[in-house]
């Protein structure tokens, strides 16, 4: 069935304990720590992003790390920066793969955390490390970004006995210690959209969701946001009138993904599409705009 936007509707379900358990962690821990950064695909700023992450950081300064700057389109990915800053975070833009960007890091923290700083330089706990929980759904970079951030110097302290496994303290060896957290995802998608975009950018297992129909509302998304991007890699123009699956077709036709006599394999071609999204193939792209 399809939506009012031409859209087909998926059924997204997802509520696995783990999620909830993580959440808790977050209200356990927060006390402890001077401050949160959140770390959100740059592709999809939006559904990244945990909408109880404002009530669960109660009062404490926040950082904003867009991470997959290098598949995100660089025009969009500024104007969420400044859609952030305008809101009174302090925003970064990172590739964690390769590491640009990450170098700020440090640096943007001890500014964020100034006032902390000379608190603590006026008690006289001189080289008291600061300390600051990452946020992050599942896949989004988190590990990758940690490791960069901390290169050799990682250490990790290790769960504290009887504390919710996989939460760990991490030094960093420049006065900074880092919470890490396992991925967390909200227990419930509001909209099918949210929950479509976590799967294009495997957040969630694309398996557990019909992959061909993702593929489709993935295809129409592109047709209506980047069809160069379509002219590009499919090497078709895409028919406005035409549905998800219609240019899914096309372009299995295109590939020569052919399952019997003029039936062409749809399935691989969703499959095909989302694979070279996920590599970077179809050029840098962004699925939320701030506009939205
Ligand atoms: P997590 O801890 O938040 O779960 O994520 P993790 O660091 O494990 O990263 C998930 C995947 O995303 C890794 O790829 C990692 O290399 C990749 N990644 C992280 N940051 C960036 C980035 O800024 N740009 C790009 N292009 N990729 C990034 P992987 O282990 O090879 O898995 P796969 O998802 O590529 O299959």
């Amino acid at each position: 069935m399809m939506d009012n936007n031409g859209f087909e509707k998926m059924n997204i379900q997802w509520f696995p304990g783990h999620m909830t358990k993580a959440q808790r962690m977050i209200e356990e821990n927060i006390r402890m720590v001077d401050a949160v950064c959140e770390i959100l695909d740059a592709r999809i700023p939006f559904s990244s992003r945990n909408p109880d992450i404002d009530r669960l950081s109660g009062d404490k300064p926040r950082l904003i790390i867009l991470n997959r700057t290098d598949l995100a389109d660089p025009k969009i990915t500024d104007a969420w920066k400044k859609f952030f800053e305008d809101k009174g975070y302090m925003v970064l833009l990172t590739d964690a793969k390769t590491g640009k960007g990450v170098k700020s890091f440090v640096p943007a923290v001890r500014k964020l955390l100034e006032n902390k700083l000379k608190e603590y330089e006026a008690k006289g706990q001189v080289g008291r490390p600061l300390r600051v929980m990452i946020l992050g759904i599942p896949n989004v970079g988190k590990s990758t970004f940690i490791n960069k951030v901390a290169g050799r110097k990682a250490a990790i302290a290790g769960d504290k006995p009887g504390v919710t496994r996989g939460k760990q303290w991490i030094n960093i060896g420049t006065g900074l210690d880092l919470l890490d957290t396992p991925g967390i995802l909200w227990p419930k998608f509001e909209s099918q959209e949210v929950g479509e975009m976590l799967a294009i950018t495997n957040a969630i297992k694309a398996d557990v969701l019909d992959k061909e129909t993702l593929g489709a509302n993935f295809m129409l998304r592109l047709a209506r946001m980047y069809p160069q991007a379509i002219v590009d890699r499919y090497k078709f123009t895409p028919d406005p009138e035409l549905n998800g699956f219609e240019l899914l077709e096309q372009a299995a036709k295109k590939r020569g993904f052919l399952v019997s006599r003029g039936e062409y394999d749809i399935e691989r071609m969703a499959n095909t599409l989302l694979g070279e999204y996920h590599d970077g193939k179809l050029g840098r792209i962004s699925l939320e705009t701030p506009d939205d």
